[in-house]
């Protein structure tokens, strides 16, 4: 599974790279917000550059050929955008005619197993189920993870299972187990899976002894 930062922090975005573990990265129009980033082209334009991979970013526009004006303006400012459009009526009909276009597509807020067959059949590149969110509602988001990824191998689906909300490292281990393409994660959850108190002490161990033998 690769892992995607769902993130609108620039920092973020750098220290993430910097570990080199990140094949690209999501927003939504929530990040966007918290970041504060009043230029969204100018923001594009800096993050597309730190984004080793697909920069998937949200349109904003609730009608088909809003979505589709703002998706293909989105996707001018850099060649490795991906546009994400929610999973309605009029998002489906966008999400077909920026595929249509040849701009990737992600079909996003999908809660259920029918939805993400439409998004596949609509021609979505990425279609993003939210577990955190099921979750939330006390149904089951992992379950509808795994079941994604069962219904398009079993119809020679090429759509990617792009495991979103995913909240804790626990989330993480089993989007990878239920066989999603792509996990998208918070910055917090991606620092929670480097950490192990055994590492910790593992390594205070090696460098006590290794002063050791410099202190002779
Ligand atoms: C994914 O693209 C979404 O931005 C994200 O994973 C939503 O996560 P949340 O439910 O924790 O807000």
């Amino acid at each position: 599974m690769l892992l995607f930062l769902d993130t609108a922090d620039l920092d973020e975005i750098r220290t993430a790279r910097s570990w080199g573990v990140v094949s690209g990265v999501t927003t939504n129009p929530t990040l966007v917000a918290k970041a504060g980033h009043r230029d969204v082209r100018a923001f594009l334009a800096e993050a597309s550059h730190l984004v080793d991979g697909p920069l998937h970013f949200e349109v904003t526009a609730l009608d088909r050929e809003g979505m589709v004006r703002e998706g293909r303006e989105l996707a001018s400012v850099a060649p490795n955008l991906a546009i994400k459009v929610p999973c309605t009526e009029e998002g489906l009909g966008a999400c077909r005619a920026l595929a249509e276009a040849g701009i990737p597509t992600n079909v996003t807020l999908v809660f259920s197993l029918n939805q993400a067959l439409l998004a596949a059949r609509a021609g979505a590149a990425y279609v993003s189920p939210f577990v955190g969110r099921l979750d939330d509602i006390g149904a089951d988001g992992l379950g509808l993870v795994k079941d994604v990824v069962r219904m398009y191998a079993l119809h020679g689906i090429a759509a990617k299972v792009l495991a979103a909300s995913l909240r804790h490292p626990r989330h993480v281990t089993d989007a990878a187990l239920a066989g999603a393409q792509i996990g998208t994660m918070p910055f917090s959850v991606l620092r929670q899976m480097v950490r192990h108190p055994l590492t910790d002490a593992g390594l205070a161990r090696f460098m006590a002894d290794w002063e050791r033998l410099d202190a002779r």
